[in-house]
């Protein structure tokens, strides 16, 4: 099966059109299937439109379009017999039965294919349990829209010949795509890396320590993340991303960690879904998000006399901002402490500190442009407004938060390294394409292996420890992945020695 060259695609929707567009583009013949005639006529009509578009804009020639047009087919049928087709890609209803009912025919139709499904939950496995030949059926996952997200997530079943597996890499990279291979395992890869941000934002919302946009805006500004957890819940639509953690969830028994939040619960059946339903953890008006006002402060460097505790750095931007920082607490001072994997009260108090004029500033915030400050249960209100006054003086954004068990990008931080660390431990992808799973499949600036190594693996792991003697929850267990790169000095993208490779 070297040279794919004639392909079947089932399925004329969304995906399946875009397939279709980047196929004929490079050069590959096609014919396009549904069982509605009229969804083919429109997938023929938009694969024409991108290519006159592309034109248009002076990304090929009108002959390279040409040329790429007649190369696409209206297909008999979804099922009919051929044997000139090489390889199949069904992108149907996403739907077990429909899927099996379809591949049993298709395995008898075109003797000759590899069969691929673009399914996004559906065990590859079973849907190939229901074939003759189950070596012949792999996952080729691709992304919305086709053409513009360039990753494919590509799944052997247990049963998948590797020689099957080597031809979708190739028809995969023959379209200019990035593949990444990925155990037949709940999410794949991109839907299960993504799991840590939507989950650890809907428990610390849960536990009322920030608001949702408070928490968007930490982990835009102090993680780089181009979107918010809850923006972005909003634009896929909670619908559709409860699902994916509970799918996710239940596929691995509970973990912990993939922890799925009923505060989503309610709301998908309260019809607040984001942006399609006008009302979700944001309210749109006219399609446009409405986003409540940053809080009034009142910078005022000489509101009250200040003391940072064990960090320099930090004294030293307050008395940029015209502080009057002192070297040791006193009666009318306030304290700023910089919590690392633990409440503030408890920085203050291993430090002798009194937590009633006390607060915290996250220590990942300072080098950004929005200071994370975390109040005390116990802090005196006047004290508090007080340290505000001097924190905006520094020209910073200031976002205020509960004093939780970490501070919230922390959490977050350590969420998404850390279930990062667990996948590439079960092997379910390897560290390379973790981080292009998370940067080409979710838009993360940096992949979640990479994060790790930026914010330095030892400083992950004392967040880890530090949440899960806290909370005593499992959900913040460090992976092995983890803790044993961390407390050796590798890294994270290291694989390590394996015991095979003593074999060689
Ligand atoms: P869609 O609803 O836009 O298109 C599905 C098409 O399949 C329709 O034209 C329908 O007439 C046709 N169809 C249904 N049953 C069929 C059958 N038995 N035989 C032949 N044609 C049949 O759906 P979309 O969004 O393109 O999704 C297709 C598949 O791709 C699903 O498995 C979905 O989970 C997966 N997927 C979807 C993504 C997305 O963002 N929309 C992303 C990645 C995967």
């Amino acid at each position: 099966m070297m040279g794919t060259k004639r392909i079947r695609i089932i399925g004329a929707g969304a995906m399946g059109r875009g397939i279709a567009q980047i196929a004929v583009v490079a050069g590959f013949a096609v014919e396009l299937t549904d069982v509605s005639d009229d969804a083919v006529t429109a997938g023929l009509d938009f694969v024409g439109t991108m290519l006159r578009r592309s034109v248009e804009k002076g990304q090929r020639t009108a002959q390279e379009a040409d040329a790429a047009l007649a190369r696409l087919e209206r297909g008999a049928s979804p099922t009919a017999a051929a044997d000139d087709v090489d390889l199949v890609i069904e992108a149907v209803v996403e739907n077990l039965e429909v899927k099996q009912a379809l591949f049993a025919q298709l395995e008898k139709a075109v003797p000759g294919a590899v069969l691929a499904s673009n399914t996004s939950s559906l065990p590859i496995t079973t849907i190939a349990s229901a074939l003759h030949e189950p070596s012949r059926l792999l996952g080729m996952h691709f992304f919305n829209p086709v053409p513009l997200m360039k990753l494919v997530e590509v799944i052997p079943g247990l049963r998948t010949d590797p020689d099957a597996v080597a031809t979708a890499l190739r028809f995969v990279e023959a379209v200019g795509h990035r593949p990444v291979v990925a155990t037949d395992t709940p999410g794949f890869l991109v839907n299960h890396i993504g799991r840590a941000l939507p989950t650890e934002a809907l428990t610390l919302l849960s536990e009322q320590v920030a608001s949702e946009v408070d928490i968007d805006r930490i982990v835009r500004d102090t993680l780089g993340l181009k979107m918010g957890p809850f923006e972005l819940m909003d634009l896929t639509g909670l619908d559709v991303s409860h699902p994916v953690m509970e799918i996710v969830s239940s596929g691995f028994y509970g973990d912990p960690r993939l922890r799925p939040s009923a505060l989503a619960a309610v709301r998908v059946a309260a019809g607040l879904l984001g942006r399609k339903t006008g009302a979700g953890f944001y309210r749109y008006v006219d399609g446009r998000q409405q986003v409540p006002p940053e809080p009034t402060l009142n910078p005022d460097a000489a509101a009250t006399r200040i003391y940072v505790h064990d960090h320099p750095e930090f004294a030293a931007v307050l008395r940029a901002g015209g502080a009057d920082v002192v070297d040791k607490p006193t009666a009318d001072s306030v304290t700023v402490v910089l919590p690392v994997g633990e409440p503030t009260y408890r920085t203050a108090a291993r430090a002798g500190l009194d937590a009633s004029r006390t607060v915290g500033i996250d220590p990942l915030s300072i080098a950004g442009t929005r200071l994370t400050v975390t109040v005390p249960a116990r802090l005196d209100p006047e004290a508090g407004r007080a340290a505000l006054g001097v924190l905006a003086a520094t020209g910073r954004a200031v976002t205020v938060t509960a004093d939780g068990p970490a501070p919230v990008a922390q959490r977050v931080l350590a969420s998404i390294v850390n279930l990062a660390c667990a996948i590439a431990e079960q092997g379910i992808g390897r560290p390379d394409d973790i981080d292009v799973a998370a940067r080409s499949g979710l838009g993360y600036p940096s992949g979640p292996l990479e994060l790790g190594e930026a914010h330095g693996p030892t400083v992950v792991l004392r967040i880890l420890d530090g949440l899960l003697d806290y909370t005593d929850d499992p959900r913040y267990r460090a992976s092995r992945w983890l803790r044993e790169r961390a407390e050796q000095g590798m890294s994270l993208r290291d694989s390590g020695t394996r015991p095979e490779q003593l074999f060689d």
